[in-house]
């Protein structure tokens, strides 16, 4: 065992607890593939009984703001075990061997918290430390081969849960992206997911069906986080806007908004961004917005599935 072995966990990253969890909104197939993962979690003992075990390491993939950083805490959250965010600053270093040193202390820690109280490791942005290895060369490269090897090496041998999220699929070495058992894409979201997204930052005010419906398809290709940046900054424009004398009619509150919450240009432009506040979106869209509660036509915005709330221990039991 190194030196490193002492050094303790926080050093790597920031540690998520289970009671901060949300869970995203994401398509049918994902949420499937998650509750398959869960369920195997679960009937660990009655897999191993015939010879196998749950599988324990996922990729995450899918573009920026999608709900790869969230659904992993909210996974780590139904197993009942907190979640360590590794930084990717705090691990690459600037001398020959430093970041595959980093790595195998990483790892150490890990372990040996997993023999005490497990956590789930999150790495985020994996592709900087698991960019493909090139013919070696220059400094930089070897140093580089060193530590997606030593990476590769530590993937095997941990025992624990392990995810990884990136945004650069296609970069991850292939040797590295062989050793995660799932790949899980995580991609923008449809329609149906808009309108829910949308429902659940809006609250507690909330829009009649068509409405909702119709300012999703202006949000068509955007991501989860601008959506819920747009949402919250309507509901700031609702605090504020009448404290600092603005004008607060439908047209000017989302002209401010448009005009300082832009898209990232790599994801394409949604629709409300090309026409601005005069799509047709806004103007079937009852304004001031009513509360949710007060609308004959809209449920809870919040419609998780009974039961999936439930977290349930590690190696415990689905109640
Ligand atoms: N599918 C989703 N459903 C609900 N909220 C979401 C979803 N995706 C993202 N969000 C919200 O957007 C914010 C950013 O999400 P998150 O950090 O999980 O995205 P990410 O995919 O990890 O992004 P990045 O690739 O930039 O790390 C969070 O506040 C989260 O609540
Ligand atoms: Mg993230």
């Amino acid at each position: 065992m190194s030196r490193h072995s002492k050094r303790d966990l926080s050093e790597f990253g920031d540690l998520f607890m289970p009671d901060q969890a949300d869970e995203p909104i994401l398509p049918p197939p994902v949420r499937a593939a998650l509750l398959e993962w869960l369920t195997e979690i679960w009937a660990d003992k009655e897999l191993l009984a015939v010879g196998i075990k749950p599988r324990r390491r996922a990729m995450f993939e899918g573009p920026p703001g999608t709900g790869k950083t969230t659904l992993a805490h909210h996974m780590a959250a139904r197993l009942g075990l907190p979640m360590l965010a590794v930084r990717p600053d705090r691990m690459i270093g600037k001398y020959m061997g430093e970041t595959s040193q980093t790595i195998g202390a990483l790892f150490e820690a890990a372990r040996a918290q997993f023999d005490g109280s497990p956590i789930v490791l999150f790495m985020d942005e994996f592709d900087t430390l698991a960019s493909d290895r090139r013919k070696a060369g220059q400094a930089a490269d070897n140093d580089r081969n060193e530590y997606v090897g030593t990476l590769l090496q530590r993937l095997e041998q941990y025992e624990g849960f392990l995810i990884a999220a990136t945004n650069h699929a296609d970069w991850i070495d292939q040797a590295i992206w062989r050793r995660f058992d799932m790949h899980i894409t995580v991609d923008l979201p449809g329609q149906e997911e808009r309108e829910r997204i949308l429902a659940r930052y809006l609250s507690p005010f909330g829009l009649p069906a068509l409405a909702l419906a119709r300012l999703a398809e202006a949000f068509s290709s955007a991501s989860p986080a601008l959506m819920k940046t747009v949402c919250e900054n309507i509901k700031r424009q609702i605090v504020i806007g009448p404290r600092l004398g603005s004008d607060m009619g439908r047209e000017a509150v989302f002209a401010r908004i448009l005009t300082s919450v832009h898209p990232h240009p790599d994801l394409g432009t949604p629709r409300l961004w090309s026409l601005g506040a005069k799509d047709p979106a806004l103007t079937v869209m009852p304004w001031p917005l009513p509360l949710a509660a007060d609308l004959p036509d809209v449920e809870a915005a919040e419609d998780d599935a009974a039961g999936q709330d439930v977290v349930v221990p590690f190696g415990g039991r689905r109640p």
